[in-house]
């Protein structure tokens, strides 16, 4: 295929259609901007619209570059195109400067989707290893969350963005925070594959209207030391989704995206070498009932960011940060 006009859309809370895949661009520490952005420039040209960008990936001035060429050459038109950013958590007192830093660099004029990368100011450096604490860390706050979360309706009004998005959230802060949205979060993004399912709270955006973006979801056979462990499953390593692809004559990741897009979440699969393939996934056989519910089965509860390089002094490990039991652990003010 030389180029795939027709991806689906999905219908925002905001009013605005979003391309039913997109393109990440976390390089994992391991791929270099110049080939990260070469990479977007490639998937545009091929017919993605959604890019998936962060500040901290710091790729932004170079995925930049490549958008204003593509605009330049008349390949897209920025109406065409959806772009979401994040704001790093060491930019929460900070968001507009932050956010006019990533539309400058990306070059985009306003942004489609700008999320609270995390849902507390904790910062760790780039290219970290899994050990490192910042003694600065601390415990989520629902006051400080609304604070930064504010600053975002603010852009909304001002422009700069068109939607917010949250990221890396649990229910226990959801039902903290959504009552006091003036604007309500328009996606989440949090981590969902094939053995981590997170089906609560999927279930729990998809009855808000708030819609679910799922990162890393071939489970990120490549990602930063500091987040594989040797307890992991590799997704498209296991024998059911060997065999779904083997029916489909496609490759085990093209399976894993399929299901994501039929369960109703948006992908972002980041690819330097295969993404006209995960394009075409939106397009191509869908999986059938049974297929869906055998993957629907193989959910292992397998968190692939802990995220421990977030934790603040008096947490216990990384089991803090995501409220298993039902309550935010250590919040001052829930
Ligand atoms: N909100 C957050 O906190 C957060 C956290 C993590 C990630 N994200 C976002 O989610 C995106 C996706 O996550 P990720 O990049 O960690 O993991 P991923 O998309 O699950 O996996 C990417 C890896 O899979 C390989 N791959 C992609 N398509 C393939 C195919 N068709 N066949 C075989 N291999 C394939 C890629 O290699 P090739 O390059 O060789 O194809 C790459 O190494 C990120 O880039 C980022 O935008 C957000």
């Amino acid at each position: 295929m030389e180029r795939l006009d027709s991806v689906p859309v999905l219908r925002l809370n905001n009013g605005y259609d979003i391309p039913c895949i997109g393109i990440g661009t976390f390089g994992s520490d391991r791929v270099e901007p110049d080939d990260v952005s070469q990479a977007v420039a490639g998937a545009i040209r091929f017919g993605y619209r959604l890019i998936d960008c962060a500040a901290c990936y710091q790729n932004e001035k170079q995925i930049g570059a490549v958008i204003r060429e593509a605009l330049d050459e008349g390949v897209v038109t920025r109406p065409e195109l959806f772009i979401m950013s994040k704001v790093w958590n060491d930019r929460h007192r900070d968001v507009e400067a932050a956010c006019r830093e990533s539309i400058a660099d990306l070059q985009c004029d306003y942004l489609d989707m700008y999320f609270i990368h995390w849902p507390f100011p904790n910062y760790h450096a780039p290219h970290c290893d899994g050990d490192s604490r910042n003694p600065d860390s601390k415990p989520f706050s629902v006051e400080e969350f609304m604070d930064t979360y504010r600053q975002c309706e603010a852009l909304v009004k001002a422009g700069l963005i068109r939607g917010i998005g949250i990221s890396n959230m649990t229910i226990p802060k959801l039902n903290a925070v959504l009552g006091l949205c003036e604007i309500k979060p328009a996606a989440c993004e949090l981590e969902m594959h094939p053995c981590f399912q997170q089906q609560e709270q999927f279930d729990y955006l998809v009855r808000e209207g708030i819609q679910p973006v799922g990162y890393m979801p071939l489970g990120s056979p490549r990602r930063p030391e500091r987040d594989i462990f040797d307890e992991d499953i590799a997704d498209m390593q296991l024998p059911e989704i060997r065999a779904i692809a083997g029916a489909h004559q496609c490759h085990p990741a093209i399976v894993c995206l399929k299901w994501a897009m039929q369960r109703g979440q948006i992908p972002i699969p980041f690819s330097v070498h295969n993404y006209r393939a995960n394009l075409e996934a939106a397009v191509t056989e869908p999986l059938t009932d049974e297929e869906m519910q055998v993957i629907a089965g193989l959910e292992k509860n397998n968190r692939l960011v802990k995220g421990q390089v977030f934790l603040w002094p008096s947490a216990r490990d990384w089991h803090d940060l995501w409220d298993e039991d039902g309550v935010i652990v250590d919040c001052p003010d829930a």
